[in-house]
Formats: C-alpha cells, sequence, structure tokens
C-alpha cells in the first residue's frame, strides 16, 4: 500500500512490509544524513494537548531536519481550545496551514476521529492532510513502535523470534498496546510482566491468540528477565488511574537497578519509552545494556522517514 498522504493511527494499519519500508527507509537516512531539500516548502503541525518532550521535538527535530517548516502548540493553555473549541474545528482549521498534522490528544480514538475530519475535507475538494497519531489516551503510540522496532532491530540485529519482556502499566500504557501487535508481525514471544490490575487489555491477548503468538502474564520481573532479550520498561500512568488510592497500591511495583540487570543475558537490552518515574534506577543508566536515551534519539531518523514517506517525497 502506498504511503502517500496515509494516516497513522493504528500500528495495525501497517502490514509487516509496511513496517520493514520504514525501519529500512530510517536505516538509510541515518547512515546518510538528512537531505534539507526532501520537505522544502512544505509545513508540518504539532498539536499536543497532552506533555510530551520526546514525540514533539523528535518530531520538530526530524521535519526540520529534512527541510519542512513546523508550528505547534504544546498544551492548550493559550489555544481556543481554552474557549470550547471542539477537536472538529481546530483540525477543520489547522488542516488549511499545514500539510500533515501530528497530533497527542487524551481521548482514546482521538486520532481517528481527526483522520476522519480531513477525509471528509477530501469529499469537499480540499487536499488531504495526514494524521499522525503521536498517542491517543490509553489506546496507542505507533511511531513510538516505529522507533521501538528500529532499536530493536539495531540492537539484536533481527526482530523475528525475539524473547519481548514487557513491564509495568501494560493496562494505560499506550506504547506497550502499539507494541505488542506489531511484534506479533515478527513471531516474538511476549512476557507481561503486571500486577494484576494493570495487565495487558484482553482485546490485545485476544488479538494475539488469533495470530499464534506465544505469550506468558507474570507478576514478577524475575520471571522474565533471565529469558528476555529485551526488557521494555514502562512507568505507572498515574494520570489515567480514576482514583489515586488505586495508583498508591501499584506506584514504585517494579525498579530495574543494576543487581537485578546481572541476572540478565550480556545481549539483553533495557528499553523504556520514557519519561522514566523510579522503575530504573539511575545506577542501571551506566550498564551497557542501558539503551533508553538512544532509543529516544531514534525517534528522529525514524519520524524523518515516515514524513518522507507520508509527503511523497521519499519512494
Ligand atoms: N515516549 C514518549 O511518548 O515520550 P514523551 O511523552 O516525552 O513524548
Amino acid at each position: 500500500m502506498s504511503f502517500l498522504n496515509r494516516d497513522v493511527v493504528s500500528i495495525r494499519d501497517f502490514s509487516r512490509p509496511d513496517l520493514d519500508k520504514i525501519l529500512d527507509t530510517a536505516t538509510k537516512i541515518s547512515k546518510s544524513g538528512y537531505d534539507k531539500g526532501l520537505l522544502k516548502g512544505k509545513r508540518v503541525g504539532l498539536l499536543f494537548y497532552e506533555p510530551s518532550t520526546r514525540t514533539r521535538m523528535s518530531f520538530d527535530t526530524a521535519a526540520q531536519a529534512i527541510g519542512a517548516d513546523t508550528i505547534w502548540f504544546a498544551g492548550v493553555e493559550g489555544t481556543s481550545v481554552m474557549k470550547g473549541e471542539t477537536l472538529k474545528d481546530t483540525i477543520e482549521t489547522v488542516a488549511n496551514y499545514v500539510d500533515t498534522i501530528v497530533m497527542r490528544h487524551p481521548y482514546d480514538g482521538s486520532a481517528r476521529w481527526a483522520a476522519e475530519v480531513t477525509s471528509r475535507r477530501v469529499q469537499r475538494g480540499e487536499k488531504k492532510v495526514p494524521i499522525i497519531n503521536g498517542g491517543d489516551g490509553k489506546n496507542e503510540h505507533p511511531t513510538q513502535t516505529m522507533l521501538d522496532l528500529y532499536s530493536i532491530l539495531a540492537t539484536q540485529k533481527r526482530l523475528d523470534g525475539l524473547n519481548i519482556a514487557l513491564v509495568g502499566d501494560l493496562k494505560y500504557g499506550r506504547t506497550v498496546h502499539s507494541l505488542s501487535y506489531a511484534l506479533s508481525m515478527y513471531g516474538c514471544r511476549l512476557f507481561f510482566v503486571a500486577p494484576e490490575m494493570l495487565q495487558i487489555p484482553h482485546h490485545i491477548t485476544s488479538f494475539l491468540e488469533k495470530r499464534g503468538i506465544s505469550y506468558t502474564k507474570h507478576t514478577k520481573i524475575e520471571e522474565a528477565i533471565e529469558a528476555a532479550d529485551i526488557v521494555y520498561m514502562t512507568r505507572i500512568q498515574k494520570e489515567r488511574f480514576p482514583d489515586e488510592n488505586e495508583y498508591n497500591k501499584v506506584k514504585g511495583l517494579y525498579k530495574v537497578d543494576r543487581s537485578l540487570l546481572k541476572r540478565a543475558k550480556h545481549t539483553m537490552r533495557l528499553m523504556h519509552p520514557l519519561p522514566r518515574v523510579d522503575e530504573i534506577s539511575v545506577d542501571a543508566d551506566d550498564d551497557v545494556r542501558a539503551y533508553y536515551f538512544q532509543q529516544a534519539g531514534n525517534g528522529v531518523p525514524v519520524r524523518a522517514a515516515l514524513l518522507g514517506l507520508i509527503m511523497g517525497t521519499i519512494a
């Protein structure tokens, strides 16, 4: 399927060849450098209704590195959302100013709705402005998954058949939802490590079962760390708990430190979408297996590749 003007709403909208193409393009960009002429004359809108450091700044960096201009808001303070403007009206408006919109929003399904809004514009004879989901509520974060796959490939030299432990808040953590879907395309074995109340949602395990993917559930990280090729830590998402008392029951439950890392394979890589709170001790940062900051850096070539493919300047 062509990438031109394609929305990036769910990782499930992408086939394995699609994902391989993005990873291959990102690898080429990383090796050859950024061509400022690729998106010359194009503009990317970054609409961040929720806080972000990495997603917004790496998209901004990637877009500018290949020649695009960017316009953005970070938080709704200072925008007309404060006056009651709907998501539809903001998207309808910003679509007049830009060629692609990257959006983060607190509501599950908001990116799908925004993509529908810009598709309706096409029916009215206006140009399509693709929507890239930079995280919608607790649902998905597909471009994080693209850079996660790139990071796994960079460190393990393959994606197929790996043992991947996903640890922490698997209920509210959108990155692990998208990543689980994607890893099912590569026949990985998944270890879901979480307290019962934060385990991976049923709709995801049901999807994995239909695909014949092997997975196990655990409450202790020690049950998975020795077999894992990748340990993917996540933050307990305090802001998504309806009741703070429930958060207090599970906060601080998992912590990877230098001592625990001694039990892992030397080739294992410790990843985290970041930000971290306390689930990875700072004393682990200098361990050869710690990869989370390089992982965040990989967002730039991956997002540059995606923008170039979607905006039609990379074939
Ligand atoms: N990984 C990630 O989404 O980080 P930010 O929230 O800082 O964008």
